[in-house]
């Protein structure tokens, strides 16, 4: 049973250069999560992969099912799990290529089924801290370890999509703190503190947010970006899966004790 799960966001698919052991058709009460589930070994560990929206990419962001997903991770045993998503960069500071490592999420999707509790048992869980904080400290250690640039920290706001932000919009959330803007963080880091999994997301971006630049936003070049960095994407991922020590300290692992009412 893989301990490990990494999603992949737009533009990554599966991971390079790996041992694909094999592929795992997961059901849950929730409906079919994105793809299969493929089960690789990285330098003798295994983990378990799922392309977010699917490997044709053919699930938007609205309708990823989120639930399915991360209980088809709980299902297959992982108890730590890596995300990958690009964002559009609302910091200045955040050029095209810029890794984050977020700490802090501002939701702003509506219309997502975002709980596991929602028939009969009511759970409020502690989201103060939205990302795990082992999970952070291993992306960024794995960073340095082979000299890869990341910003240590960010906010993340998640808009609803699919369509992108306006310049009003991304002006606001400038205003609110937000550095990077994306679609897909939401609900799935408040979902996998329910599963009580372990989460932290390596955030590229792929282009400045609306109105930062005064291009026009397209898909292309989100994709384009996530390609050329896919090298140091996986590079950062690999390390950080080798670090990834068995015994888990942070608050995660318990985030549903004195959390149901
Ligand atoms: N906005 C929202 N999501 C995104 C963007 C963006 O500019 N770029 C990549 N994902």
């Amino acid at each position: 049973m893989p301990d490990i799960g990494i999603i992949g966001g737009s533009g990554v698919y599966q991971m390079p250069s790996v041992e694909l052991i094999r592929e795992v058709p997961v059901d849950t009460p929730y409906g079919a999560p994105s793809d299969t589930f493929k089960i690789l070994r990285i330098s003798g560990i295994e983990a378990a992969f799922l392309a977010r929206h699917g490997s044709g990419h053919t699930i938007p962001p609205h309708k990823v099912n989120y639930r399915a997903n991360i209980r088809g991770f709980k299902e297959l045993g992982v108890t730590r799990l890596l995300s990958m998503g690009a964002v559009g960069g609302i910091n200045p500071l955040l050029e095209p290529g810029s890794i984050v490592v977020l700490d802090q999420i501002i939701d702003m999707a509506a219309g997502r089924l975002s709980t596991f509790y929602d028939k009969g048992e009511v759970y409020h869980v502690d989201f103060s801290e939205p990302f795990c904080p082992e999970l952070r400290a291993v992306l960024i250690e794995a960073a340095q370890g082979i000299n890869l640039p990341v910003l240590p920290r960010g906010t993340y706001v998640c808009t609803n999509g699919p369509r992108f932000e306006t310049r009003a919009e991304i002006r606001a959330y400038s205003i609110m703190g937000a550095d990077v803007v994306g679609m897909t963080a939401m609900p799935e880091a408040a979902l996998a503190r329910e599963a009580e999994i372990c989460y932290a997301t390596v955030a590229t971006v792929t282009n400045a947010a609306a109105g930062i630049s005064r291009d026009k936003l397209t898909t292309t070049e989100v994709i384009e970006t996530v390609n050329k960095s896919s090298i140091n994407l996986n590079a950062l991922l690999l390390n950080a899966i080798s670090l990834i020590r068995p015994h888990r300290g942070c608050p995660c692992k318990d985030a549903l004790k004195d959390a149901k009412i």
